[in-house]
């Protein structure tokens, strides 16, 4: 990336988010592709403190993982292994992700304060049927192992996105992506490469109305080329055994016991 072009980033945003500019071929279809399954008609969203109220109500509940691990076997038929008929890039990894985003994501989608047909279906419909589900589900994912690392090792000539992570994601996603669950903030590290890039456009684009708007001006200051070498320098970054912005749900150093990471969570509601 054009150094000079990564200083125009904005510290504090005046512009408003524009669409990223054309996309070269391959990148360009399967954006298009995964834009247009993606596209959801947000229908008389909440407001951002009802989602807020929610996400408290479920961090304050008492996760059963037994159940959470029932609730996961419908999941698992999009987001376990193998994953089943949707391509590559469709599904993120959620396994190990940190528990507090994984809650607020959730009621997001509940509250069409993030739009995708699929997962406002699963959290409106018989998948997620309460609160309480949520808080079991999210306490079994959190617990489980990260699967993170899906690409291969980072090319070398990623110096300049390296440079760039550092500077302007890191503070806080953290210097290996490990994100921070007391502020909610997702590990990104080893995120599928082509998820990480819809979502880029999703945020830019409005389908995240509850991501701080901040965040999309950001992101919309950025060329597509500029993005797809983000994007992939984040899915080759490796947060297992490293520094973590959320020591409590840290992976690789051992997983703490639910119980351990609820009390964490409610501790910074
Ligand atoms: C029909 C397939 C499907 C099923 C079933 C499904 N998901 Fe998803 N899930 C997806 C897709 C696709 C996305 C990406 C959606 C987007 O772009 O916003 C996603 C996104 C998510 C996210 C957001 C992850 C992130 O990094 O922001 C969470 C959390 C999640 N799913 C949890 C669940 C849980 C819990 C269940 C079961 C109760 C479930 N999903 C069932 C397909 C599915
Ligand atoms: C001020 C803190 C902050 C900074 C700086 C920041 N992010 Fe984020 N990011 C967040 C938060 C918080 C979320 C979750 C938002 C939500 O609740 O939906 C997020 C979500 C994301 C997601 C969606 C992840 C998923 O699983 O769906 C991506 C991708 C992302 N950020 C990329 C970046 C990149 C790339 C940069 C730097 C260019 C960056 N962020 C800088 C706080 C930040």
């Amino acid at each position: 990336m054009n150094e000079r072009l990564l200083d125009r980033w904005p510290v504090s945003c005046r512009t408003r988010p524009r669409r990223p500019g054309p996309k070269p071929g391959a990148v360009l279809l399967a954006i298009a592709a995964a834009a247009l399954a993606a596209r959801a008609t947000v229908a008389g969203p909440s407001s951002a403190s009802a989602s807020a109220r929610e996400l408290q109500a479920v961090m304050g509940l008492e996760p059963n993982l037994a159940r959470g691990a029932d609730i996961f076997v419908y999941c698992s038929s999009c987001h376990g292994k193998p994953v089943q008929a949707l391509p590559e890039g469709w599904v993120p990894t959620i396994a190990g992700q940190n528990p507090r985003y994984l809650a607020k994501q959730l009621v997001d989608y509940r509250l069409s304060r993030r739009a995708d047909p699929r997962m406002q279906s699963v959290a409106t419909g018989h998948g997620l049927r309460s609160s309480q589900d949520i808080a079991d589900v999210v306490a079994y994912l959190a617990a489980q192992p990260p699967e993170w690392g899906r690409e291969s090792v980072r090319d070398p000539a990623d110096d300049t996105e390296a440079a760039y992570y550092r500077r302007r994601c890191a503070g806080c996603h953290g210097s290996l992506g490990a994100g921070d669950n007391s502020r909610a903030i997702p590990r990104i590290a080893g995120q599928d490469f082509a998820y990480l890039l819809r979502q880029m456009h999703d945020v830019v684009d409005g389908r995240r109305p509850n991501m701080r708007t901040q965040h999309a001006y950001a992101l919309a200051e950025l060329d597509v080329i500029q993005l797809v070498g983000l994007a992939r320098h984040i899915a080759h970054l490796d947060s297992r055994g490293g520094e973590s912005g959320s020591p409590e749900v840290g992976a690789g150093a051992g997983h703490p016991t639910p119980r351990l990471m609820l009390a964490a969570q409610r501790s910074a509601l």
